[in-house]
Formats: C-alpha cells, structure tokens, sequence
C-alpha cells in the first residue's frame, strides 16, 4: 500500500474504523502524528500538552529513546516466543519486579492489559480459595473483559448486564465528599469515618457469608471515579478484614501504579501488602501492550500440581516485556518516583489555588501526579457540575475551550482529573493550569453566586 499523506489520516480512519467507548456516529478523534515528552502534536502541526498521559499510561513520557531502543533490539532477537517459554526478557523482569513490588509479591502473571490482569486475579483467587464471590466497590473501573466489568462498579458495566461475570457484590467507597453516612455529620474525625466504611464492608462480608467470599478486590486510590484517596487506616482495616475471615486482597493498581501516586505503589503510602496486585499502564508506559498480576507464593504454589486453566497467545510477548524492563529502568535512573512525589506537592497546591479563585470548584483532590477537581453547581448542596453518568453543556464547553487551547486532559461527569507525565516540569504544570485557570469561568457561571467567588 502506498503511504497516505498526514491528512488523509483523519478521513481515512473514519472511513474504516469501528470506535470503543463511543457512539460511532459522535467521535471527534485527534488525529495524531508524534509524540515528545509531555506535548503530541497533530496533522496540522497543533501541539497539546498532555494532563493525561495519554490513557492515564505515558508515566515516563513520551517518545523516551531508551525504551525504545530496547523494543527495537528486542524485535532483532526475538520478537516472539510463546507463553510458555522461558526468555531473556521474562527472566529480567520477574527479578525487576519484585524488587519493587510491595513485600511478599514476588510471583507474575503477565497479560495484555489491566482488564485480563483483573480476570486472572480473580480466577487465582477463585482457585486459591476455593469460594466464590468477589466484592468490589461502586465507584471503581476494573476493565471492559466479562468478568473486569462485573467487577467493575460505575455503569460502564451496567450496560452489559445481566451477562456479565455473576458472583460480584459491591460496596461503598470511603468517599468523604459525598458520604452517605455523614450528610449529617460532615466534621465527624477521620478515625471514625474509617471505621463507619469499615464496619459497612464487615457487615456485607457477614450477610453474604465470608466462606463463600474469595476476595476483595480494589483500586488502590480510586482513578477514572474521582481519584478518591483512602482515608489512614482504611486500608490496613480492609487487611486485617480480609486476614479474620480467610479473605484474598487484591488491589488493582493499573493507574495508581508506577510512580503515580509518589511512591512505586499506592499501597506504599500505607505499608499495607495485598495478597495480589494487579497492573499494567504505567508498567511499560504504554510502549508496548502488558499487564501483569503479581502474587504471593503461596497462592501460585496452589496450582503446583493442578493446571491453572488460562492463558493467551500473546502474555508475556518478549516485546512488551523488553519496554517494561526499560520503563523500569528509566524510572529508576531518572528518579521519577521521587521527582511525582516532589512535582506532585506543587500541583497539590496549584489546586489549593483553584477552590480559592473559582466557586465552581467544590473540592480538589491530589496524591503525587494524581489529581481531581470536582466541579459544582452550588458549594453549599454540592449539586455536581453534570449529573451521575451524565455530561451537560458546561462541562462539554469546558473540555473544548482546553482542546482549543491546547491542553489535554480527561473529564469525567463533573469531574477533570490531572494525570501528567511523571517528568512534568513545574513550568509546564503551569502553563496548564493557566489554561485551566480561564475555563473555569465557564463552569464559574453556572454556579448559584454566578461566578463571583
Ligand atoms: C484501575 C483500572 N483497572 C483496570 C483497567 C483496565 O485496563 P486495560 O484498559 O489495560 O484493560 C483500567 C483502565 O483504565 C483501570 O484504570
């Protein structure tokens, strides 16, 4: 086929391409050419800087030579070897891996995404224990695979029901914002907050009978429903849960992993060690396709003598492997962790800045490079900027002026999250956030004061 010309990139891929997560008729793709560090830019040469990270995946950035060099001289050796042979780069990156893994992951699973790393977890933990049911929360996405969706809390999996995965029961998120337990009492101490979502969760586990749970399964910090931090303590108590009644924990960290939150992983934050740990995103920075589920060795020992019943043609393909020992690689010699964790203190306070200048904002959000500002038609109600599942012409005016000015970035419902590149300068963070900046007068006008703040 001849190479067609940049322009004929956006017609030609509406001609032929069938769109995930969209109603076909209604798609406005960008038609990107190159990529460098935190800008892309497209056709016509427009450059964007990205707050997203692509798909909440670029953590070290794009265009970063070192990994590619490595998939390039992955693809001259061995391009592909199948599941069940061993490789130089599959040998590698178990021995990366669990050095940076919370303690006592020291086995992996690999897979193409975060989605199926979530399906497997669930069959090991299923296998593992020899029960049945998984509870989830609510406000979670876990991926758009049968069984990921089911799991999956927000309507994304609505959709598809009842053919989903059954064995799913959800529950609430210790979302203080928005906490249906304190409508009444808002100041309560955070101590007890924690035990409120806590005592909610032991109370689910008892009335669906813990011998028939196998695990629970998280986001770490919760990422596309609002960036919601677990409140201290909320953690450790969903450990000590899981410990008294023979339950698995298994924490997703598909976008909180990898440096996002400031430390290689959320759980890091709280010294808590889930027995499994999903990922993928940031493990290859979205160089190349992987997830993986890392476990502890008891539960791969459990299948020593029975087949695990599971498997693709492509996981652990050795060029998404050779991106993740390089990703690794670059996040270590580069310091990126600790360079979120310092960059994300800055941003944290660029969002302070926000609630004080725009009364649409009703609260921000942040840890590390993980960040949220939850947009609001009136403070006092916190009547969201658009409905549950919904969208409404502020916030579709909103992202537009953003893309107009070049800036890219994920809103949600009412929410805008900011999730940059790791390697983020402080300059560009503000370049983005005086863009930013001036469309929240869009939403600042449809608030109950009319934008005076
Ligand atoms: C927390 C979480 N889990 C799982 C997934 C699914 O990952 P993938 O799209 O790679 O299948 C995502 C994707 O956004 C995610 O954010």
């Amino acid at each position: 086929m001849e190479r067609i010309s940049d322009l004929e990139i956006l017609p030609l891929t509406m001609e032929h391409n069938f769109w995930t997560w969209s109603a076909q008729a209604h798609v406005n793709p960008i038609p990107v050419t190159r990529a460098d560090g935190v800008y892309f830019w497209d056709v016509e040469g427009k450059r964007y800087l990205d707050l997203n990270s692509m798909v909440m995946c670029v953590n070290i950035g794009h265009g970063n030579q070192r990994v590619i060099e490595a998939m390039v001289e992955q693809a001259r050796t061995l391009p592909f070897a199948g599941p069940g042979m061993a490789t130089r780069p599959r040998a590698e990156l178990g021995k990366l891996l669990s050095e940076i893994m919370p303690q006592g992951l020291t086995r992996f699973l690999y897979t193409l995404g975060g989605s199926d790393a979530n399906e497997n977890a669930i069959k090991l933990a299923r296998g593992y224990t020899g029960r049945h049911k998984i509870l989830a929360r609510y406000r979670s996405y876990h991926g758009a695979t049968y069984g990921a969706l089911a799991a999956t809390g927000d309507p994304r999996r609505v959709s598809w029901e009842p053919e989903v995965m059954p064995g799913v029961v959800h529950f609430l998120d210790p979302y203080r914002y928005r906490s249906t337990f304190h409508r009444a009492t808002p100041d309560i101490s955070e101590a007890e907050f924690t035990r409120d979502y806590l005592n909610h969760l032991e109370e689910i586990i008892q009335f669906e009978g813990p011998q028939t749970i196998a695990a629970v399964l998280m986001e770490t910090v919760t990422g596309t429903n609002g960036v919601i931090i677990p409140p201290d303590g909320y953690l450790q108590g969903v450990r000590a849960l899981c410990d008294k009644y023979g339950i698995l924990m298994i924490c997703d960290e598909v976008m909180s992993g990898f440096g996002r939150t400031g430390r290689w992983f959320a759980v890091d934050h709280w010294g808590v060690k889930p027995d499994i740990l999903t990922m993928a995103k940031g493990l290859t920075s979205g160089y190349a396709p992987l997830g993986a589920v890392a476990m502890r060795e008891e539960i791969a020992a459990s299948f020593n003598d029975r087949v695990y019943q599971g498997g693709l043609t492509y996981n652990g393909h050795p060029i998404s492997l050779a991106a993740a020992i390089a990703n690794i690689q670059v996040m270590r010699e580069d310091n990126l962790v600790e360079q979120a964790a310092k960059t994300g203190e800055v941003m944290a306070d660029m969002l302070a800045e926000l609630v004080e200048r725009h009364p649409s904002v009703g609260e921000v959000r942040s840890i590390g490079l993980f960040g949220v500002l939850e947009l609001v038609r009136d403070r006092k109600t916190k009547e969201p900027m658009a409905p549950y599942n919904g969208s409404s012409a502020e916030m579709t005016r909103l992202r537009q002026y953003l893309l107009d000015h070049g800036v890219f970035l994920y809103t949600h419902w009412h929410t805008v999250l900011l999730i940059p590149p790791l390697i983020i300068t402080t300059e560009q963070l503000q370049e983005g956030f005086r863009v930013l900046d001036r469309a929240l007068d869009i939403t600042d006008a449809a608030t109950a004061s009319g934008g005076s703040a």
